[in-house]
């Protein structure tokens, strides 16, 4: 290897991603929650999307174990939302009253879009695992008007949604409340 672990973080935080939080109950009703930057889709049909999971994440286990999960899609305004849910074994849930989608899957309320998902796959990603998960429903959770979440170099930042994606979005099939 001609580079350095440091180096290769710093190198990977160059690509802008969103930000979500993947979630879901243990079978003893205890709610799980992770800030994700590694969401992405998959397949249109089977609908099909991924993250990965450290393995070394406290929860690794119980996220290997539940059979349905849900995947919630930050809005601008919920990085601290983000940063509750990155630290590890934190009481995360104790400001947020979770919103349960169609097939009871426990979703971020104010998210962008939410995410109901059963488990398709677990691949080996070295150090972390990748979940692939088919999607069940799509939920809207927060106002059409609300910007997305970006980390881009270690930071959060933000992106204007264009009258382009308003117009996009308009007529998507959500789910709502
Ligand atoms: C913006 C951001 C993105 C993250 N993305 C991931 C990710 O894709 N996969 C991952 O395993 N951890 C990721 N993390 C770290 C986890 O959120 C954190 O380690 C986790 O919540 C710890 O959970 P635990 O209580 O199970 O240890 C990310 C953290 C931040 C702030």
């Amino acid at each position: 290897m001609t580079f350095s672990p440091a180096d290769f973080r710093k190198a990977l935080g160059l690509f802008p991603t969103g930000v979500a939080i993947v979630s879901g109950r243990t079978p003893d009703g205890q709610l799980l929650g992770m800030t994700v930057s590694s969401f992405n889709s998959v397949s249109l049909d089977p609908p099909l999307v991924l993250f990965s999971v450290a393995r070394s994440a406290a929860s690794y286990a119980a996220w290997e174990a539940i059979p349905r999960y849900g995947i919630s899609v930050l809005a601008r305004s919920q990085d601290d939302l983000s940063t509750r849910f990155s630290k590890s074994q934190a009481d995360k849930w104790a400001l947020v009253r979770p919103i349960d989608g169609q097939h009871g899957v426990p979703l971020i309320p104010g998210a962008l879009v939410g995410f109901e998902c059963e488990r398709y796959a677990v691949h080996d990603g070295g150090d972390h695992a990748i979940f692939v998960g088919k999607v069940l429903s799509l939920n809207a959770v927060s106002t059409p008007a609300a910007e997305p979440l970006v980390f881009y170099a270690g930071r959060y930042a933000g992106i204007r949604r264009t009258e382009y994606v308003e117009a996009e979005m308009d007529g998507m099939l959500l789910h709502g409340w």
